[in-house]
């Protein structure tokens, strides 16, 4: 069996939380760095935890070769004064009090580590990712959070290692003459072990340096591979705006007088948050005009800024156990999506944001992973990072600043920290702190924390023309979820505006109630069904639902298409009126896919058109706007609207959509991308990136419809090369086609990128998502590309994981082949990344949704991973709990 694999993997159980027995205060780590056997010696130096229980001391290890052990000078033997299994060693009879100091030697394989979890090697360099149990790979420690240590790191290495570094202050340095040299690391803040990090190698930084507030200066390092040093201007920009972001919105500072960023092109995930030491996905540091798309350029800002957002809401004040991940995460992700908001247009990014959420979460909440935003129980705490406990985790954070404004949440913010700084806590320690900083009753809001499952609120009006007055029914439920079968109310803020016909914003006013100003009113559902009576209207007024997507549910509304149609011309708040767009051709395009299903001809409903045509030449509304507008509702989030997902239905009825937009809209079309052309300079400013989006969203319904000009100005597009984004689009264009320019567009781009491992990215992910039939026998034939590697986590997302999880249409093949061919990929990678591969296994969770054939297909891959042998428990969690 391989040796990852487990016999029954335990559930760790969040009631079964016991404070730790032994905390430590001081680590002193020395390495002695080679590829094939680096050696760790730890010296720890702990106390008894007076709020512990006792009992033996427990050290986590995995995969250590242990070479000696002491405590308090005195070596310990195997079987006697210890035990030691594949997961930890335990110390039978510590001293009861007093000091302890245990001292070990262990060595490790960085070179063999393919896991890229504790200490590896990445383009030759060695580096750490220890969130969130990897510290264990790299020596014998509590491993958990809630013990918090002051560390020293002395890494020694070949000369040929030339960068040393470490969390903290570099306080020494110095050649030790025998070809190795050495630099000594301090942080003086105690943190938990999975914010250790290490990186040694051959690294360019890339420096600048920014004054606190307060009149401190900050060293800032971008370390990267020599030749990608032209590519760290943006990542260096973004992240002193985020600086003084913090400062200005949070009054946090920073507190090192140093912070680095590390890309390493080798990475599980987006990035890592340790302490002063940042370790980076190069895809979330690198960008150049020529290389980088807008999205890419939005997604470094956001990732930079979360990553620095850390220091405070994850590093500073920490979680207790794993099960308060969202503690720090969903926090995090708030405070990098308002930042994002402030920098570039607020309305874009709530809409982008909620497009996601849509796409991820929900159907994540529906499915057989759905769990709450704080988990009760896991099998491998990986499996946890989650778009639940990121992106709902915001939405939760969200809700507070909905409920108490935003003077409220900072008040309850700066009680947060005022409480807890260098502290391990938990949610309710911050739903106590928004709750006592505003004398606000927040009991009901834990809900959020421990149910799973997108509620429903459904909305229906009675109009009363005598009285003039407007009657709101809300509605709450949510359905069972695996465990979970009784879900009790949420406490819902509710955002509502109510329209006058001249499309201006009423005042909301309630029955009983003085005057109040127009505009925008959060009521506070708490009920499984409550009544609103709002008053003074002479003609009936059209409610805007759900405002700024105030809280993350499914909102269902008795508001007709005609209603929509007003919203989505008139409505003030630009999300509800985007949404109203979306709901409009939602609802067409499942009707569409009904059509399609009963052999009906399918026709466009005018009305889709018509809103489209008016958003698309409305002068008054943001490029980026209209680009957003432009785009039909996601397959998976059509998918998501019905019990039974009829896959192909909905792939054609959205086809047939975008043929036919593009055919009906093709002289405002060809317009929008006649005056989206420019010779301005490339710059990333959402000003330019809105133009971008606009003409090239123009262009793809064009090129959809089959347009020769537009599909020539594609090719033509693509020979300009004037910037990464355009680039792109034009490629996209034509790689659906059959046309000579795909295959010489696709060749060209292949010739001028092959040594760049992250652009390629780009050209697997393209051909990945292709309409057309022949996609997976390509994307077979790129898994022996040269540049592909099967190892490397981007690539294998780029083109494997952009398939199965981004082509529903091919995925999804009747014939099974898709499935059969994510098996195969998930069986490969386990053995490598075991990480990896329990993402990869997703797609195939929601199995029950489907038709008989695909869900018996499904079945089948997920039955023939589960009887692999040597599976790893991480892979194992996932599949077994989607065959349920
Ligand atoms: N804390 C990191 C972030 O969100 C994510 C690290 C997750 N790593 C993992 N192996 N689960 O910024
Ligand atoms: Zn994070």
């Amino acid at each position: 069996m391989a040796d990852n694999s487990v016999a029954t993997p335990s559930l760790i159980e969040l009631k079964n939380y016991a404070p730790p027995p032994y905390l430590v205060d001081l680590v002193d780590l020395t390495f002695k760095l080679d590829p094939a056997t680096t050696e760790v010696k730890a010296r720890l130096s702990m106390q008894r935890n007076p709020a512990g229980q006792g009992g033996p001391l427990r050290l986590e290890g995995r995969k250590l070769d242990l070479k000696s052990i002491n405590l308090n000078g005195k070596d310990l033997a195997e079987g006697v004064d210890y035990t030691r299994d594949a997961e930890a060693l335990t110390i039978l009879n510590p001293p009861a009090d007093g000091r302890i100091v245990i001292n070990s030697v262990v060595e490790i394989h960085p070179d063999k580590n393919s896991e890229l979890e504790g200490l590896y090697v990445s383009s030759n360099n060695f580096c750490t990712q220890c969130e969130a149990q990897g510290f264990r790979k790299i020596t014998y420690f509590p491993d958990r959070p809630d013990v918090m240590a002051r560390y020293t790191v002395t890494l020694i290495a070949p000369t040929d290692y030339p960068v040393l570094l470490s969390n903290g202050n570099k306080i020494g340095e110095g050649d030790l003459g025998d070809g190795t040299h050495f630099a000594r690391w301090e942080d003086p803040f105690p943190k938990p072990s999975y914010l250790f990090a290490l990186v040694a190698g051959t690294l360019t930084a890339t420096r600048d340096s920014f004054t606190t507030r307060s009149g401190r200066k900050v060293a800032l390092e971008i370390w990267t591979v020599a030749v990608d040093a032209d590519k760290t201007d943006y990542a260096m920009d973004s992240l002193k705006r985020s600086m003084t972001w913090d400062e200005e919105v949070y009054g946090l500072e920073y507190d090192l007088d140093t912070f680095m960023i590390v890309a390493v092109s080798d990475f599980n995930m987006g990035a890592m948050e340790n302490k002063g030491l940042n370790v980076f996905n190069t895809k979330y540091v690198l960008a150049r005009p020529d290389t980088a798309t807008d999205g890419d350029y939005q997604g470094i800002e956001a990732v930079i800024a979360h990553e620095y957002f850390h220091n405070w809401t994850g590093n500073r004040v920490t979680c207790r156990d794993w099960f308060q991940l969202s503690l720090k995460e969903g926090l995090t992700v708030f405070r990098d999506q308002e930042f994002s908001s402030d920098m570039n247009s607020a309305a874009v990014k709530r809409i982008s944001d909620v497009r996601g959420l849509r796409a991820v979460q929900f159907p994540e909440d529906a499915g057989p992973m759905a769990h709450p935003v704080r988990p009760a129980s896991y099998i491998e705490i990986n499996n946890f990072y989650t778009p639940t406990v990121y992106n709902k985790g915001a939405e939760v954070v969200r809700m507070y600043q909905t409920l108490l404004g935003k003077d409220g949440f900072r008040k309850g913010m700066d009680l947060y920290f005022q409480r807890h700084d260098g502290q391990a806590v938990t949610c309710d320690d911050f739903r106590a702190a928004m709750a006592d900083a505003n004398g606000a009753d927040l009991s009901q809001f834990e809900r959020w924390y421990d149910q799973a499952g997108t509620p429903t609120v459904e909305v229906s009006q009675e109009w009363d023309a005598g009285a003039g007055v407007l009657s709101l029914t809300f509605k709450q439920s949510c359905a069972a979820s695996p465990g979970q079968s009784e879900k009790r109310p949420y406490h819902i803020p509710f955002a509502l505006g109510l329209i006058g016909t001249d499309g201006a914003d009423l005042p909301v006013r309630l029955e009983n109630e003085g005057p109040v100003d127009a505009g925008t009113r959060v009521l506070d559902l708490r009920e499984a069904s409550q009544t609103f009576r709002f008053t003074g209207f002479k003609d009936r007024p059209t409610p805007s639902l759900l405002r700024g997507f105030s809280a993350p549910v499914k909102l269902v509304s008795d508001l007709k298409a005609d209603d929509l149609a007003f919203l989505a011309a008139h409505d003030s708040d630009s999300f509800a009126r985007w949404e109203a767009g979306q709901t409009l051709a939602a609802q067409h395009l499942l009707q569409l896919a009904a059509d399609w299903r009963a052999g009906r001809v399918l026709t466009l409903s005018p009305a889709v058109v018509e809103a489209m045509r008016l958003t698309l030449v409305d002068k008054s509304l943001d490029q980026a706007f209209i680009a957003l507008s432009l785009a039909l509702p996601a397959e998976s989030y059509l998918a998501e609207l019905v019990s039974e997902i009829d896959i192909e239905a909905i792939v054609e009825a959205r086809n047939f959509a975008r043929r036919t937009l593009g055919a009906e809209l093709q002289k405002e079309l060809r317009a929008a991308y006649q005056a989206g052309k420019s010779d301005e300079a490339f710059a990333p400013t959402a000003d330019q990136a809105g133009k971008r989006a606009l003409k090239n969203a123009a262009l793809d319904l064009l090129c959809a419809a089959g347009d020769a000009q537009a599909l020539d100005e594609a090719a033509a597009q693509y020979r300009a090369q004037a910037n990464m984004t355009d680039v792109l689009a034009a490629l996209g264009c034509l790689v659906d086609t059959d046309r000579r320019d795909r295959v010489e567009a696709l060749a060209d781009f292949e010739k001028r990128w092959k040594h760049d491992t992250l652009v390629m990215d780009k050209w697997f992910t393209l051909q990945a998502l292709s309409r057309r039939s022949d996609t997976l026998a390509e994307v077979r034939k790129l898994l022996s590309h040269p540049s592909f590697d099967a190892k490397n986590p981007n690539k294998l997302r780029s083109l494997v994981g952009a398939f199965t999880s981004g082509n529903r249409q091919y995925f999804h093949a009747g014939d099974g082949s898709g499935y059969r061919f994510l098996a195969e990929q998930v069986v490969a990678t386990d053995k490598v990344n075991k990480q990896l591969a329990a993402r990869l296994v997703l797609p195939l969770g929601p199995w029950r949704r489907f038709d008989k054939q695909r869900q018996d297909l499904m079945r089948a891959a997920l039955e023939q991973i589960k009887g692999t042998e040597g599976l790893s428990k991480d892979v194992y969690e996932i599949v077994s709990k989607s065959l349920g």
